[in-house]
Parts: C-alpha cells; sequence; structure tokens
C-alpha cells in the first residue's frame, strides 16, 4: 500500500521556480476541481465541457464513482493551489477491463511547465502497476499542444471521428489514441 501511494506521489520544482505536487484526489478537491475545470471549459475548444455544468457534490459523486470502478484521480498542486487534474477510468464490462480511459487538465497558469507530462507519465506507471495494457484517450483534432504532448508519449492515431462532439458553436472532430502497455 505505502509503495502504491509512494508511486502515485511526485514533487519538484518547475524550471520557473515553482514548487509542484502530483498526488490522488480526494474528496476535498471537489471545489478546486470544479472551478478549474469552468476555467478551462470558458477558454473555448480544447475541452467538452461548459462552465457551470458540473456542481461541487457532482465533483465529488464523480471521485469516488471513479475510485469504485477501479480508476485513478490524480491532482496537481502548484504553490499550494489546485492547478490540474488527471483522471483514468476503467470500464466495468469483462472485454474492456484492460482499458484505461485518460483526461488530463492543467491551468492555464501552469501549462508549457512539463507538468502535463510529469501527469501522464504518473498515469502510466500506475497503468503499468495496476495491469491496464491499453491507455486510450479522445481529442479535439484542433488541439495541437495536447496532440503533441500524447505523441511524445507513445500515444498512436487510431482514428478520426467526424462531428463526434457538439459544442455551443458547433460540432467538433475527435481524434482517438491510445499507448499500448502490453509488454
Ligand atoms: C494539454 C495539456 C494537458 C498539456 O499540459 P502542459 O503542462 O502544458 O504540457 P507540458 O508542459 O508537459 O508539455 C508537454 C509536451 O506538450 C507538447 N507541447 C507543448 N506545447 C505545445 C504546443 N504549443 N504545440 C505542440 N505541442 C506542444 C510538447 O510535446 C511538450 O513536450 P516537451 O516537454 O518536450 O516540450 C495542457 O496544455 C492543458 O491542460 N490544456 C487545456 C486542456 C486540454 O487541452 N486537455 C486535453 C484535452 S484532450
Amino acid at each position: 500500500m505505502a509503495a502504491r501511494l509512494a508511486l502515485l506521489r511526485r514533487e519538484g520544482t518547475t524550471s520557473d521556480g515553482r514548487s509542484f505536487l502530483i498526488r490522488p484526489a480526494s474528496g476535498a478537491d471537489a471545489p478546486a476541481l470544479v472551478r478549474l475545470r469552468d476555467e478551462v471549459a470558458s477558454e473555448g475548444g480544447l475541452i467538452a465541457a461548459t462552465p457551470g455544468e458540473r456542481s461541487v457534490l457532482e465533483e465529488e459523486l464523480s471521485l469516488s464513482t471513479l475510485v469504485g470502478e477501479g480508476g485513478l484521480p490524480l491532482t496537481l498542486v502548484v504553490d499550494g493551489e489546485v492547478a490540474g487534474q488527471l483522471l483514468v477510468s476503467r470500464r466495468p464490462e469483462r472485454y474492456h477491463s484492460h482499458i484505461g480511459e485518460v483526461a488530463i487538465i492543467v491551468s492555464n497558469r501552469a501549462r508549457g511547465l512539463g507538468l502535463g507530462r510529469r501527469l501522464m507519465e504518473t498515469a502510466v506507471d500506475w497503468a503499468r502497476a495496476v495491469g491496464i495494457t491499453k491507455l486510450s484517450l479522445a481529442v479535439f483534432t484542433t488541439n495541437e499542444r495536447a496532440i503533441g504532448l500524447y505523441r511524445s508519449l507513445g500515444f498512436e492515431e487510431e482514428g478520426t471521428r467526424r462531428a463526434h462532439v457538439l459544442l455551443a458553436d458547433g460540432p467538433r472532430d475527435i481524434l482517438v489514441m491510445a499507448l499500448h502497455l502490453w509488454e
């Protein structure tokens, strides 16, 4: 148990001198996570979310469901403030139990510092440790930064789903990507 928690806890200092900590999320993070998602949603065109659509209670419930289904919620803290989140969701059905679905956001005040990469690396290490053999994600085809990060970690493109998400300003194509961890 201690080893597993140590695997999920990473800390350090960014290139611009800010302290960061990656750790498992707790229910107490819910208000800050809702604010973070609203902030990123309000940038527009990055994630399939609308500001204000999720309450703190819904966030708490969603975190505990995710953990109950064997998933991983990570929180990124920068200089004492919640600045990022990574979720790996599991599917309960037998024939999909080898897959982890990844979602990640980093606050625009903490991007470009290597923290998204550290979050993803933590998730990949955890996935290997718990026997997940495929990490999967979906990203808007226009999100070059995120696609660049995923490619650099070894994620491969599996295909594009056209007009698969409908945002307020119109439909978006999504790129499905996966990282295989069989060996
Ligand atoms: C995508 C996101 C998680 C990346 O996090 P980040 O902390 O900014 O990323 P990092 O600083 O770790 O950068 C990692 C890699 O991203 C890629 N990258 C960064 N900026 C890029 C850019 N402008 N264009 C292309 N690739 C870029 C590079 O491969 C970089 O690798 P490097 O470390 O060798 O330079 C973050 O930008 C974010 O949360 N964006 C808004 C929400 C979002 O798009 N979520 C993903 C939805 S699928």
